[in-house]
């Protein structure tokens, strides 16, 4: 049967890099029978211009019906000063909620290409593979209660909750295993359970859950130290599992580990593996419009979309060995390039990959 797919072009290089990676599917479904159909609505500050909502009811229900979506990333400057219940970063958080996204998987894996790229000296970084999975719908960024209030004296207070429940940890905790089973048997869990209750609790719960696989090897680590091993001696990681927060700081720092943000997917998936496909940046309005933005990351968020939901595994393969194949070739965004290298727009990066 033909899969759906929705596609939320959002805001920024958004939808200049969901163009590329409609290039890829299209290019597989022309040349080896994707069976797929892809149908665009908006979200974000676009979304919010047209609707007055950055998450209109046709986008949700649209994403609700689809087989996975394929997003590109929302905010920017424009809608700063919106109030906080409309802002588009609110359009994404409501599709994760909605689509009840709880596991969000992030691989950091260093092409040997990009070695020179990486911030990091290239025997630190040399075949790095880990997996960040990071809890998705919980955590201080939904917690109750939250806002602002104003004190006796008129001086302002703003707060946020940090909370878990033991089946949210429990669930991420089971995706965070069983991806470990396939890779290095190896989970770290990163809390900061010296200091948050809530993450005391993580804790408890991923401890417990560790015991239905007595073949993967579990250990923790408080965030800060994390956050310093990561940069120090990455490869000591295979999963990484953690809460919301910690795991939106720690994967845009293992991001730099690899070259580029601009390269790095992600697969959002709810308890049957349907998901929400994205690259991890945002809209980046610094070079929005200009043509420069890196694909590559969207480019393998579509592969993972193969993988994890649309059943293709060959086809992402081969999605993958084409990113490496024009790597090889040279081609590289302004983000990744370094000397020696040709530099390209985002349009070209993808018309490269589709050839290859
Ligand atoms: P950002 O990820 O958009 O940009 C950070 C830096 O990385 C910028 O210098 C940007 O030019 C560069 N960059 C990002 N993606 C790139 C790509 N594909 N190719 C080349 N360079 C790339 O993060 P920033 O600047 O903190 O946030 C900008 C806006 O995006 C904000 O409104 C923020 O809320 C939103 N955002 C949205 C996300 C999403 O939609 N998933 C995630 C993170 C931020
Ligand atoms: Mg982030």
């Amino acid at each position: 049967m033909t899969k759906k797919i929705a596609v939320l072009p959002g805001d920024g290089i958004g939808p200049e890099v969901t163009a590329e990676a409609g290039k890829v599917l299209e290019c597989l479904r022309r040349e080896f029978g994707l069976d797929v159909e892809t149908e665009q609505a908006p979200v974000g500050g676009t979304a919010y211009d047209a609707h007055r909502h950055p998450l209109p009811d046709v986008t949700l229900k649209l994403a609700r019906e689809a087989d996975a979506v394929l997003l590109g990333a929302v905010g920017g400057p424009r809608w700063d000063a919106l109030p906080m219940a409309v802002r588009p970063e609110k359009g994404l958080l409501g599709l994760r909620a909605g689509l009840g996204l709880f596991a969000n998987l992030r691989p950091a894996i260093l092409y040997p290409q990009l070695a020179s790229a990486s911030s990091l000296r290239p025997e630190v970084v040399a075949g790095l593979d880990i997996l960040i999975v990071r809890e998705l719908t919980g955590d201080i960024y939904f917690g109750e209660p939250r806002g602002t209030r104003t004190l006796e004296k008129g001086e302002r207070q703003a707060y946020n909750t940090m909370v878990y429940s033991e089946h949210e940890i429990a669930r991420v905790a089971r995706v965070a295993f069983d991806a470990a089973r396939r890779r290095g048997r190896k989970v770290c869990s990163v809390d900061k359970a010296n200091v948050l209750e809530a993450t005391v609790l993580w804790r408890e719960v991923v401890t417990h859950v560790a015991r239905e696989y007595p073949d993967v090897e579990l250990s923790h680590m408080y965030v800060d130290n994390a956050a310093m091993q990561l940069v120090r001696a990455p490869k000591q990681f295979d999963v990484i599992v953690t809460g919301n927060m910690f795991g939106d700081i720690l994967s845009d720092e293992a991001s730099m580990l690899t070259g580029s943000i601009g390269m790095l997917p992600s697969a959002s998936l709810d308890a049957r593996n349907k998901g929400m496909y994205e690259p991890i940046h945002g809209s980046a309005p610094d070079i929005a419009g200009k043509g420069v933005a890196n694909p590559l990351a969207t480019i393998l968020s579509a592969a993972m979309m193969l993988r994890y939901t649309l059943g293709a595994a060959p086809l992402a393969d081969r999605v993958e060995r084409a990113v490496s194949t024009v790597l090889d070739q040279g081609l590289r965004t302004a983000d990744i390039h370094t000397e020696g290298t040709k530099r390209v727009g985002t349009r070209e990066m993808g018309d490269a990959v589709v050839a290859a």
